[in-house]
């Protein structure tokens, strides 16, 4: 059974996944109306990440005899006006929620629920793999800088990622 603090952590963690597949999901879009089509099928990865990432909280709250409260979704806002920023926006993003993860660990630690701090493990591990992955095309967009065929060519790469739905836990 899950403590009622852990409980509610997990709901807010789901809610701010559901939120990374919307937040990005709006960066797809930003990248579809530049037709820039590796960019769009990166985003569009990100977006079944973010999805498996929420569904494996829902499952492990309900699998611990929990219960999942879905909360409202915040409006995204893309607010980087090249793809530099929007990578930067990403980028704090990303740091943002391992934040959450670490304070949902937090709470974890709190309750003494070792179960939950070793099913997080795999989220932890899975945000250093996020920020490396951002912070990778980060780096190649600030070499870039205004060369178009250069970026252009960053795009053909993006276009080859692929996703492989996780064994979360
Ligand atoms: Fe679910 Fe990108 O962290």
């Amino acid at each position: 059974m899950l403590n009622e603090k852990m409980e509610k952590a997990f709901n807010d963690q789901i809610n701010k996944e559901f939120y990374s597949e919307y937040l990005y999901l709006a960066m797809k879009s930003y990248f579809v109306e530049l037709n820039l089509q590796g960019f769009v099928n990166w985003f569009d990865v990100q977006v079944q990440e973010e999805h498996a990432h929420a569904m494996g909280m829902y499952d492990y709250v309900h699998e611990r005899g929990g219960k999942v409260e879905l909360l409202a979704i915040d409006k995204p806002e893309v607010e980087g006006k090249t793809p530099l920023e929007v990578f930067e926006q990403t980028l704090k993003h990303e740091q943002y929620v391992t934040s959450r993860i670490n304070a949902l660990m937090d709470v974890a630690d709190e309750v003494k629920d070792r179960a939950a701090l070793s099913f997080l493990d795999w989220y932890l591990k899975e945000q250093v793999e996020e920020e490396s992955n951002v912070g990778g095309v980060l780096a190649s967009l600030k070499l870039i800088g205004d060369d178009k065929k250069a970026l252009l060519m960053l795009d053909k790469d993006l276009a080859t990622r692929t996703f492989v739905a996780p064994v979360i836990g």
